[in-house]
Protein backbone atom coordinates (compact mmCIF):
# COMPACT_ATOMS: atom_id res chain seq x y z
CA UNK A 1 0.00 0.00 0.00
CA UNK A 2 2.70 2.33 -0.90
CA UNK A 3 0.69 4.65 -3.66
CA UNK A 4 1.33 7.41 -1.61
CA UNK A 5 5.82 8.81 -2.22
CA UNK A 6 7.56 8.55 0.51
CA UNK A 7 8.78 11.97 1.93
CA UNK A 8 12.28 12.98 1.54
CA UNK A 9 13.30 11.88 -2.05
CA UNK A 10 9.83 13.07 -3.68
CA UNK A 11 11.46 14.62 -6.33
CA UNK A 12 13.43 11.47 -8.12
CA UNK A 13 10.00 10.07 -8.01
CA UNK A 14 6.70 10.05 -11.05
CA UNK A 15 3.79 11.63 -9.61
CA UNK A 16 0.73 9.17 -9.93
CA UNK A 17 -2.17 11.53 -10.34
CA UNK A 18 -3.13 12.35 -13.60
CA UNK A 19 -3.68 16.06 -13.13
CA UNK A 20 0.35 15.83 -12.32
CA UNK A 21 1.15 13.64 -15.11
CA UNK A 22 -0.48 15.56 -17.76
CA UNK A 23 1.42 18.95 -16.18
CA UNK A 24 4.48 16.92 -16.65
CA UNK A 25 4.21 15.69 -20.00
CA UNK A 26 3.27 19.19 -21.45
CA UNK A 27 5.61 21.02 -19.66
CA UNK A 28 8.40 17.98 -21.30
CA UNK A 29 6.42 17.94 -24.59
CA UNK A 30 7.07 21.72 -25.09
CA UNK A 31 10.53 22.13 -23.75
CA UNK A 32 11.19 19.46 -26.40
CA UNK A 33 10.05 21.18 -29.00
CA UNK A 34 11.17 24.88 -27.89
CA UNK A 35 14.33 23.17 -27.73
CA UNK A 36 14.16 21.38 -31.43
CA UNK A 37 12.50 24.38 -32.47
CA UNK A 38 14.10 26.94 -34.80
CA UNK A 39 11.68 29.83 -34.42
CA UNK A 40 8.45 30.09 -32.74
CA UNK A 41 5.47 32.35 -33.01
CA UNK A 42 2.32 32.95 -31.21
CA UNK A 43 -0.68 34.22 -33.36
CA UNK A 44 -3.93 35.72 -31.57
CA UNK A 45 -7.45 34.66 -32.13
CA UNK A 46 -8.00 37.08 -35.07
CA UNK A 47 -4.98 35.67 -36.25
CA UNK A 48 -2.37 38.36 -35.95
CA UNK A 49 0.97 37.73 -35.16
CA UNK A 50 1.31 38.80 -31.51
CA UNK A 51 5.24 37.50 -30.76
CA UNK A 52 7.93 35.94 -32.46
CA UNK A 53 11.28 34.30 -30.37
CA UNK A 54 14.72 35.76 -31.17
CA UNK A 55 15.40 32.74 -32.59
CA UNK A 56 12.70 33.55 -35.32
CA UNK A 57 14.08 36.33 -36.59
CA UNK A 58 16.55 35.18 -38.62
CA UNK A 59 13.90 34.12 -40.86
CA UNK A 60 12.27 37.84 -41.10
CA UNK A 61 15.27 38.98 -44.18
CA UNK A 62 13.99 35.98 -46.16
CA UNK A 63 10.15 36.72 -45.71
CA UNK A 64 10.96 40.36 -47.07
CA UNK A 65 10.73 42.02 -43.37
CA UNK A 66 13.98 44.62 -41.46
CA UNK A 67 12.62 43.66 -38.08
CA UNK A 68 9.83 42.27 -35.98
CA UNK A 69 8.22 46.02 -35.61
CA UNK A 70 7.39 45.15 -39.11
CA UNK A 71 6.01 41.51 -38.44
CA UNK A 72 4.44 41.16 -35.33
CA UNK A 73 0.65 42.75 -35.64
CA UNK A 74 0.25 41.55 -38.75
CA UNK A 75 -2.48 39.24 -40.43
CA UNK A 76 -0.12 36.00 -40.12
CA UNK A 77 -0.75 34.92 -44.34
CA UNK A 78 0.15 38.76 -45.17
CA UNK A 79 3.70 38.38 -43.40
CA UNK A 80 4.00 34.34 -43.83
CA UNK A 81 2.56 32.90 -47.22
CA UNK A 82 1.03 29.71 -47.75
CA UNK A 83 0.85 29.19 -43.17
CA UNK A 84 -1.81 27.28 -42.16
CA UNK A 85 -1.90 28.84 -38.63
CA UNK A 86 -5.43 30.38 -39.04
CA UNK A 87 -6.99 26.86 -40.29
CA UNK A 88 -5.74 25.85 -36.87
CA UNK A 89 -7.44 28.45 -34.80
CA UNK A 90 -10.59 27.76 -37.19
CA UNK A 91 -10.83 24.32 -36.84
CA UNK A 92 -9.07 24.00 -32.99
CA UNK A 93 -7.17 21.10 -34.43
CA UNK A 94 -3.41 20.93 -34.28
CA UNK A 95 -1.38 20.16 -37.24
CA UNK A 96 1.60 18.32 -36.11
CA UNK A 97 4.16 17.96 -38.61
CA UNK A 98 3.92 19.64 -41.99
CA UNK A 99 6.19 21.29 -44.34
CA UNK A 100 5.88 24.90 -45.40
CA UNK A 101 7.02 25.83 -48.28
CA UNK A 102 7.29 29.67 -49.84
CA UNK A 103 10.06 32.38 -50.67
CA UNK A 104 11.87 31.95 -47.25
CA UNK A 105 12.60 28.46 -48.19
CA UNK A 106 10.98 24.88 -46.75
CA UNK A 107 10.69 23.84 -43.45
CA UNK A 108 9.46 21.60 -41.03
CA UNK A 109 6.65 23.31 -39.27
CA UNK A 110 4.04 22.56 -36.31
CA UNK A 111 1.39 24.31 -35.70
CA UNK A 112 -0.75 23.84 -31.80
CA UNK A 113 -4.31 25.76 -30.91
CA UNK A 114 -4.19 27.38 -27.45
CA UNK A 115 -6.94 27.41 -25.57
CA UNK A 116 -8.62 29.62 -22.34
CA UNK A 117 -9.50 27.14 -19.31
CA UNK A 118 -12.67 26.80 -20.91
CA UNK A 119 -11.63 25.05 -23.76
CA UNK A 120 -11.76 28.21 -26.05
CA UNK A 121 -9.88 28.47 -28.60
CA UNK A 122 -8.04 31.84 -27.93
CA UNK A 123 -4.58 31.41 -30.65
CA UNK A 124 -2.23 28.94 -31.66
CA UNK A 125 1.84 28.25 -31.81
CA UNK A 126 3.49 27.66 -34.62
CA UNK A 127 7.10 26.20 -34.67
CA UNK A 128 9.60 25.39 -37.19
CA UNK A 129 11.13 22.58 -36.29
CA UNK A 130 13.74 22.09 -38.76
CA UNK A 131 14.68 25.02 -41.31
CA UNK A 132 17.21 22.96 -43.54
CA UNK A 133 14.63 20.24 -44.53
CA UNK A 134 16.87 19.06 -47.57
CA UNK A 135 19.87 17.82 -45.03
CA UNK A 136 17.98 16.74 -41.92
CA UNK A 137 14.74 15.19 -43.59
CA UNK A 138 16.27 14.36 -47.16
CA UNK A 139 14.56 11.24 -47.85
CA UNK A 140 11.17 12.65 -46.44
CA UNK A 141 11.63 15.91 -48.43
CA UNK A 142 12.72 14.39 -51.76
CA UNK A 143 9.56 11.92 -51.58
CA UNK A 144 7.01 15.09 -51.12
CA UNK A 145 8.75 16.90 -54.24
CA UNK A 146 8.52 13.90 -56.38
CA UNK A 147 5.09 13.87 -55.40
CA UNK A 148 4.86 17.85 -55.69
CA UNK A 149 5.92 17.24 -59.35
CA UNK A 150 3.76 14.64 -60.37
CA UNK A 151 0.27 16.34 -58.84
CA UNK A 152 1.88 19.53 -60.66
CA UNK A 153 2.34 17.50 -64.12
CA UNK A 154 -0.99 15.81 -63.84
CA UNK A 155 -2.61 19.29 -63.20
CA UNK A 156 -0.86 20.43 -66.32
CA UNK A 157 -1.94 17.82 -68.59
CA UNK A 158 -5.52 18.19 -67.21
CA UNK A 159 -5.51 21.98 -68.01
CA UNK A 160 -4.11 20.91 -71.57
CA UNK A 161 -6.66 18.50 -72.63
CA UNK A 162 -9.39 20.86 -71.21
CA UNK A 163 -7.68 23.91 -72.81
CA UNK A 164 -9.07 23.95 -76.53
CA UNK A 165 -7.35 23.18 -79.08
CA UNK A 166 -7.84 26.13 -81.58
CA UNK A 167 -7.03 30.02 -81.22
CA UNK A 168 -7.99 32.97 -83.24
CA UNK A 169 -4.36 32.18 -85.31
CA UNK A 170 -6.03 28.76 -86.09
CA UNK A 171 -8.56 30.56 -88.33
CA UNK A 172 -7.10 30.69 -91.53
CA UNK A 173 -7.98 33.70 -94.21
CA UNK A 174 -7.44 37.29 -94.93
CA UNK A 175 -10.02 37.98 -97.25
CA UNK A 176 -12.85 40.86 -95.88
CA UNK A 177 -15.01 38.43 -95.05
CA UNK A 178 -12.67 36.55 -93.07
CA UNK A 179 -11.13 39.41 -91.46
CA UNK A 180 -14.93 40.81 -90.64
CA UNK A 181 -15.95 37.42 -88.91
CA UNK A 182 -12.55 37.29 -86.34
CA UNK A 183 -12.98 40.68 -85.95
CA UNK A 184 -16.69 39.98 -84.17
CA UNK A 185 -15.82 36.44 -82.53
CA UNK A 186 -12.79 39.01 -81.19
CA UNK A 187 -15.59 40.81 -79.35
CA UNK A 188 -17.50 38.41 -78.75
CA UNK A 189 -14.75 36.88 -76.62
CA UNK A 190 -14.63 39.75 -74.44
CA UNK A 191 -18.22 39.59 -73.67
CA UNK A 192 -19.48 37.72 -71.06
CA UNK A 193 -22.46 37.47 -73.50
CA UNK A 194 -23.80 34.39 -75.12
CA UNK A 195 -23.11 34.24 -78.87
CA UNK A 196 -24.61 32.43 -81.89
CA UNK A 197 -22.68 31.02 -84.66
CA UNK A 198 -24.17 30.57 -87.88
CA UNK A 199 -23.08 29.31 -90.97
CA UNK A 200 -22.89 26.21 -93.61
CA UNK A 201 -21.50 23.07 -92.82
CA UNK A 202 -17.77 23.17 -92.61
CA UNK A 203 -17.51 27.05 -92.47
CA UNK A 204 -15.26 26.61 -88.96
CA UNK A 205 -17.88 27.28 -86.49
CA UNK A 206 -16.68 24.80 -84.23
CA UNK A 207 -13.14 26.11 -84.83
CA UNK A 208 -14.20 29.78 -83.73
CA UNK A 209 -16.10 28.49 -81.09
CA UNK A 210 -12.52 26.94 -79.16
CA UNK A 211 -11.39 29.95 -80.70
CA UNK A 212 -14.14 32.62 -78.88
CA UNK A 213 -13.14 30.37 -75.62
CA UNK A 214 -9.48 30.39 -75.60
CA UNK A 215 -9.76 34.34 -76.03
CA UNK A 216 -12.11 34.81 -73.11
CA UNK A 217 -11.63 35.94 -69.55
CA UNK A 218 -13.00 32.12 -69.04
CA UNK A 219 -9.67 30.60 -71.03
CA UNK A 220 -8.55 28.38 -67.99
CA UNK A 221 -11.71 27.20 -67.23
CA UNK A 222 -13.21 23.95 -68.98
CA UNK A 223 -14.25 24.55 -72.39
CA UNK A 224 -17.15 21.37 -72.55
CA UNK A 225 -19.27 20.49 -75.90
CA UNK A 226 -22.42 18.70 -76.50
CA UNK A 227 -23.67 17.86 -80.10
CA UNK A 228 -27.70 18.02 -80.42
CA UNK A 229 -27.79 16.09 -83.17
CA UNK A 230 -25.09 12.87 -82.35
CA UNK A 231 -26.56 12.42 -78.84
CA UNK A 232 -29.96 10.47 -78.59
CA UNK A 233 -32.79 12.01 -77.36
CA UNK A 234 -33.49 10.15 -74.45
CA UNK A 235 -30.02 10.33 -73.10
CA UNK A 236 -29.77 14.58 -73.76
CA UNK A 237 -31.42 15.17 -70.53
CA UNK A 238 -28.97 12.90 -68.30
CA UNK A 239 -26.55 14.39 -70.63
CA UNK A 240 -27.10 18.50 -69.90
CA UNK A 241 -27.90 18.08 -66.32
CA UNK A 242 -26.88 14.88 -65.07
CA UNK A 243 -27.77 12.05 -62.32
CA UNK A 244 -28.12 11.84 -59.46
CA UNK A 245 -26.86 8.58 -56.86
CA UNK A 246 -29.00 5.97 -56.89
CA UNK A 247 -31.50 7.45 -59.66
CA UNK A 248 -30.42 4.35 -61.46
CA UNK A 249 -29.29 1.10 -61.07
CA UNK A 250 -26.72 -0.22 -62.59
CA UNK A 251 -23.94 1.28 -64.28
CA UNK A 252 -25.21 4.89 -63.41
CA UNK A 253 -26.02 4.00 -59.93
CA UNK A 254 -23.11 6.30 -58.77
CA UNK A 255 -24.52 9.02 -60.95
CA UNK A 256 -22.57 11.40 -63.46
CA UNK A 257 -21.74 15.18 -64.03
CA UNK A 258 -23.81 16.58 -66.55
CA UNK A 259 -22.62 19.05 -68.72
CA UNK A 260 -23.59 21.79 -66.95
CA UNK A 261 -21.84 20.71 -64.09
CA UNK A 262 -18.40 20.19 -65.89
CA UNK A 263 -18.35 23.07 -67.69
CA UNK A 264 -19.22 25.34 -64.47
CA UNK A 265 -16.77 28.67 -64.39
CA UNK A 266 -16.17 27.90 -68.20
CA UNK A 267 -17.69 27.65 -71.68
CA UNK A 268 -20.61 25.02 -72.79
CA UNK A 269 -21.06 24.65 -76.51
CA UNK A 270 -24.24 23.59 -78.10
CA UNK A 271 -23.58 22.17 -81.57
CA UNK A 272 -26.15 21.64 -83.78
CA UNK A 273 -28.76 23.46 -81.49
CA UNK A 274 -31.20 23.81 -84.22
CA UNK A 275 -31.61 20.10 -83.43
CA UNK A 276 -32.55 20.54 -79.72
CA UNK A 277 -35.98 18.58 -78.91
CA UNK A 278 -38.83 21.18 -77.55
CA UNK A 279 -39.10 19.65 -74.02
CA UNK A 280 -35.04 19.99 -73.86
CA UNK A 281 -35.58 23.39 -74.83
CA UNK A 282 -37.55 24.76 -71.99
CA UNK A 283 -35.03 23.51 -69.78
CA UNK A 284 -31.89 24.62 -71.22
CA UNK A 285 -33.76 28.48 -71.06
CA UNK A 286 -34.46 27.78 -67.52
CA UNK A 287 -31.35 26.39 -66.89
CA UNK A 288 -29.31 29.54 -68.43
CA UNK A 289 -31.59 31.90 -66.99
CA UNK A 290 -31.59 30.75 -63.38
CA UNK A 291 -28.12 29.64 -64.40
CA UNK A 292 -28.91 26.48 -61.66
CA UNK A 293 -29.26 22.94 -62.82
CA UNK A 294 -31.08 19.75 -61.15
CA UNK A 295 -29.55 16.34 -61.78
CA UNK A 296 -32.17 13.66 -62.39
CA UNK A 297 -33.30 12.04 -59.60
CA UNK A 298 -32.25 14.70 -57.51
CA UNK A 299 -34.03 17.12 -55.70
CA UNK A 300 -31.42 19.71 -54.87
CA UNK A 301 -30.87 22.61 -57.45
CA UNK A 302 -26.74 22.91 -58.55
CA UNK A 303 -25.64 26.19 -58.93
CA UNK A 304 -23.26 26.77 -62.03
CA UNK A 305 -21.89 29.64 -63.71
CA UNK A 306 -21.59 28.73 -67.44
CA UNK A 307 -21.22 30.71 -70.72
CA UNK A 308 -23.24 29.24 -73.88
CA UNK A 309 -22.19 29.22 -77.23
CA UNK A 310 -24.29 27.92 -79.75
CA UNK A 311 -23.69 27.22 -83.36
CA UNK A 312 -26.22 25.85 -85.94
CA UNK A 313 -26.13 25.59 -89.81
CA UNK A 314 -29.87 25.72 -89.94
CA UNK A 315 -32.50 28.19 -90.14
CA UNK A 316 -33.25 29.35 -86.59
CA UNK A 317 -35.93 32.01 -87.61
CA UNK A 318 -37.25 29.63 -89.83
CA UNK A 319 -37.70 26.80 -87.20
CA UNK A 320 -38.59 29.64 -84.83
CA UNK A 321 -41.54 29.63 -87.16
CA UNK A 322 -42.58 26.48 -87.79
CA UNK A 323 -42.82 26.47 -84.09
CA UNK A 324 -39.85 23.47 -83.87
CA UNK A 325 -37.42 26.31 -81.63
CA UNK A 326 -38.56 28.13 -79.01
CA UNK A 327 -38.61 32.05 -79.56
CA UNK A 328 -37.66 32.99 -76.18
CA UNK A 329 -34.58 30.29 -76.21
CA UNK A 330 -33.73 31.97 -79.84
CA UNK A 331 -33.42 35.29 -78.23
CA UNK A 332 -31.70 34.22 -75.26
CA UNK A 333 -28.89 32.03 -77.95
CA UNK A 334 -28.68 35.17 -80.22
CA UNK A 335 -27.73 37.87 -77.85
CA UNK A 336 -24.61 38.04 -80.47
CA UNK A 337 -24.94 36.22 -84.04
CA UNK A 338 -22.01 35.66 -86.10
CA UNK A 339 -22.11 34.40 -89.33
CA UNK A 340 -19.87 32.43 -90.97
CA UNK A 341 -19.03 33.03 -94.57
CA UNK A 342 -18.86 30.08 -97.06
CA UNK A 343 -15.90 29.38 -98.91
CA UNK A 344 -17.51 30.53 -102.05
CA UNK A 345 -18.01 34.01 -100.43
CA UNK A 346 -14.30 34.51 -99.49
CA UNK A 347 -12.43 32.58 -102.85
CA UNK A 348 -9.68 34.58 -102.07
CA UNK A 349 -8.63 32.83 -98.73
CA UNK A 350 -8.82 29.35 -100.87
CA UNK A 351 -5.30 29.21 -101.36
CA UNK A 352 -3.54 29.77 -98.05
CA UNK A 353 -6.30 27.40 -96.41
CA UNK A 354 -5.16 24.64 -99.13
CA UNK A 355 -2.08 25.28 -97.80
CA UNK A 356 -3.00 25.28 -94.56
CA UNK A 357 -4.84 22.18 -94.56
CA UNK A 358 -2.18 20.10 -96.75
CA UNK A 359 0.48 21.12 -93.82
CA UNK A 360 -1.81 19.11 -91.25
CA UNK A 361 -2.75 16.37 -93.74
CA UNK A 362 1.26 16.06 -93.99
CA UNK A 363 2.19 15.88 -90.11
CA UNK A 364 -1.44 13.55 -89.72
CA UNK A 365 -0.29 10.97 -92.19
CA UNK A 366 3.20 11.48 -92.11
CA UNK A 367 3.43 12.01 -96.25
CA UNK A 368 5.99 15.07 -97.27
CA UNK A 369 3.62 17.75 -97.84
CA UNK A 370 2.39 18.71 -101.18
CA UNK A 371 2.60 21.93 -102.79
CA UNK A 372 0.00 23.13 -105.20
CA UNK A 373 0.47 24.69 -108.78
CA UNK A 374 -1.10 27.36 -110.01
CA UNK A 375 -3.51 25.24 -112.65
CA UNK A 376 -4.42 23.80 -109.27
CA UNK A 377 -5.39 26.86 -107.12
CA UNK A 378 -7.40 27.83 -110.41
CA UNK A 379 -9.74 24.84 -110.14
CA UNK A 380 -10.04 25.00 -106.57
CA UNK A 381 -11.42 28.24 -107.12
CA UNK A 382 -13.93 27.43 -109.36
CA UNK A 383 -15.60 24.83 -107.33
CA UNK A 384 -18.23 26.33 -105.62
CA UNK A 385 -17.80 24.10 -102.16
CA UNK A 386 -20.93 23.51 -100.82
CA UNK A 387 -19.29 21.58 -98.12
CA UNK A 388 -17.29 24.17 -97.61
CA UNK A 389 -13.51 23.98 -95.42
CA UNK A 390 -14.52 20.41 -94.65
CA UNK A 391 -14.68 19.74 -98.13
CA UNK A 392 -11.84 21.26 -98.76
CA UNK A 393 -9.98 19.24 -96.65
CA UNK A 394 -11.38 15.91 -97.96
CA UNK A 395 -10.86 16.84 -101.60
CA UNK A 396 -7.33 17.94 -100.76
CA UNK A 397 -6.30 14.90 -98.68
CA UNK A 398 -7.90 12.34 -101.70
CA UNK A 399 -5.98 14.21 -104.39
CA UNK A 400 -2.93 13.50 -102.23
CA UNK A 401 -3.50 9.75 -102.22
CA UNK A 402 -3.85 9.68 -105.59
CA UNK A 403 -0.96 10.67 -106.82
CA UNK A 404 2.42 11.23 -105.86
CA UNK A 405 3.08 14.04 -107.44
CA UNK A 406 4.92 16.53 -105.17
CA UNK A 407 2.86 19.37 -106.68
CA UNK A 408 -0.40 18.84 -107.11
CA UNK A 409 -2.26 20.67 -110.87
CA UNK A 410 -5.64 20.61 -111.33
CA UNK A 411 -5.65 17.68 -113.36
CA UNK A 412 -5.22 15.52 -110.32
CA UNK A 413 -8.54 17.45 -108.86
CA UNK A 414 -10.36 16.43 -111.78
CA UNK A 415 -11.06 12.92 -110.25
CA UNK A 416 -12.48 14.22 -107.12
CA UNK A 417 -13.73 17.26 -108.34
CA UNK A 418 -16.53 15.92 -110.36
CA UNK A 419 -18.48 19.34 -110.87
CA UNK A 420 -15.44 20.51 -112.71
CA UNK A 421 -15.51 17.75 -115.35
CA UNK A 422 -18.68 20.24 -116.39
CA UNK A 423 -17.01 23.48 -116.68
CA UNK A 424 -13.92 22.40 -118.73
CA UNK A 425 -13.14 23.31 -122.22
CA UNK A 426 -14.86 20.83 -124.82
CA UNK A 427 -11.75 21.22 -126.79
CA UNK A 428 -8.88 20.53 -124.73
CA UNK A 429 -7.37 23.80 -123.76
CA UNK A 430 -6.57 22.64 -119.97
CA UNK A 431 -9.20 22.54 -117.03
CA UNK A 432 -9.49 25.90 -116.99
CA UNK A 433 -10.56 29.05 -118.89
CA UNK A 434 -10.94 32.97 -118.42
CA UNK A 435 -13.96 33.60 -116.15
CA UNK A 436 -16.15 35.59 -118.58
CA UNK A 437 -15.68 32.67 -121.36
CA UNK A 438 -17.57 30.27 -119.02
CA UNK A 439 -19.59 32.54 -117.78
CA UNK A 440 -21.31 33.29 -120.79
CA UNK A 441 -21.34 29.67 -121.89
CA UNK A 442 -23.43 28.99 -118.51
CA UNK A 443 -25.66 31.87 -120.12
CA UNK A 444 -26.30 30.26 -123.22
CA UNK A 445 -26.96 27.04 -121.84
CA UNK A 446 -29.43 28.25 -119.42
CA UNK A 447 -31.02 30.29 -122.35
CA UNK A 448 -31.56 27.18 -124.21
CA UNK A 449 -32.58 24.90 -121.10
CA UNK A 450 -35.39 27.61 -120.20
CA UNK A 451 -36.62 28.25 -123.86
CA UNK A 452 -36.89 24.41 -124.49
CA UNK A 453 -38.64 24.44 -121.31
CA UNK A 454 -41.15 27.43 -122.52
CA UNK A 455 -41.59 25.79 -126.25
CA UNK A 456 -39.94 28.64 -127.20
CA UNK A 457 -41.93 31.48 -124.78
CA UNK A 458 -39.64 34.22 -124.83
CA UNK A 459 -41.41 36.30 -121.73
CA UNK A 460 -41.87 32.98 -120.04
CA UNK A 461 -38.16 32.27 -120.78
CA UNK A 462 -37.36 35.44 -119.19
CA UNK A 463 -39.43 35.24 -116.25
CA UNK A 464 -38.24 32.14 -115.15
CA UNK A 465 -34.56 33.40 -115.97
CA UNK A 466 -35.06 36.35 -113.57
CA UNK A 467 -34.01 38.49 -116.35
CA UNK A 468 -35.70 41.20 -118.62
CA UNK A 469 -36.98 40.43 -122.26
CA UNK A 470 -34.65 42.62 -123.50
CA UNK A 471 -32.00 41.01 -121.87
CA UNK A 472 -33.01 38.00 -123.19
CA UNK A 473 -32.89 39.02 -126.49
CA UNK A 474 -29.68 40.75 -126.22
CA UNK A 475 -28.03 37.92 -124.78
CA UNK A 476 -29.88 35.67 -127.32
CA UNK A 477 -28.20 37.57 -130.47
CA UNK A 478 -25.14 35.23 -129.58
CA UNK A 479 -27.18 31.91 -129.74
CA UNK A 480 -28.01 29.71 -132.49
CA UNK A 481 -31.35 28.80 -131.46
N1 LIG B 1 -10.85 29.35 -91.17
C1 LIG B 1 -10.36 28.10 -91.05
N2 LIG B 1 -9.04 27.89 -91.04
C2 LIG B 1 -8.57 26.64 -90.96
N3 LIG B 1 -9.30 25.54 -90.87
C3 LIG B 1 -10.62 25.69 -90.87
C4 LIG B 1 -11.21 26.97 -90.94
N4 LIG B 1 -12.54 26.81 -90.90
C5 LIG B 1 -12.76 25.50 -90.80
N5 LIG B 1 -11.60 24.81 -90.77
C6 LIG B 1 -11.47 23.35 -90.71
O1 LIG B 1 -12.54 22.80 -91.44
C7 LIG B 1 -13.14 21.70 -90.76
C8 LIG B 1 -14.60 21.99 -90.45
O2 LIG B 1 -14.69 23.05 -89.49
P1 LIG B 1 -15.75 23.00 -88.30
O3 LIG B 1 -15.89 21.63 -87.79
O4 LIG B 1 -15.39 24.07 -87.35
O5 LIG B 1 -17.05 23.40 -89.14
P2 LIG B 1 -18.55 23.58 -88.67
O6 LIG B 1 -18.96 24.93 -89.13
O7 LIG B 1 -18.67 23.29 -87.23
O8 LIG B 1 -19.28 22.48 -89.55
P3 LIG B 1 -20.65 21.65 -89.24
O9 LIG B 1 -21.77 22.63 -89.31
O10 LIG B 1 -20.70 20.66 -90.35
O11 LIG B 1 -20.46 21.05 -87.91
C9 LIG B 1 -12.30 21.49 -89.53
O12 LIG B 1 -11.32 20.53 -89.83
C10 LIG B 1 -11.66 22.83 -89.30
O13 LIG B 1 -10.44 22.71 -88.63
MG1 LIG C 1 -19.63 21.70 -86.25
Amino acid sequence: MTSRNPSGADADFLPRDAGSILKLAARSMFDLFSNMSEGMMLVDRAGRVVWINDSYKRFLPALGFRGAEEFVGRPVEDVVPNTLMRHVIETGKPILIDLLTNKAGTFVVSRIPLRDDAGEVIGALGMVLFDHPETTLQPLIAKFARLQRDLDEAKRELAAQRRTKYTFASFIGSSPAALEVKRQARRAALTGSNVLLLGETGTGKELLAHAIHAGSARADKPFISVNLAAVPETLLEAEFFGVAPGAYTGADKRGRDGKFKLADGGTLFLDEVGDMPLPLQAKLLRALQEQEVEPLGSNQVIKVDVRVLAATSRDLKALVAEGRFREDLFYRLNVLPVRLPALRERLADVEALAEHLLENIAARTGMPQRELAPSAIGALAAHPWPGNIRELRNVLEQAAMLTDNPRLAAEDFARVLPALAGVRAPAGGGALRPLPEQIAELERSSIRLALAATGGNKVSAARMLGISRATLYQKMSGIST
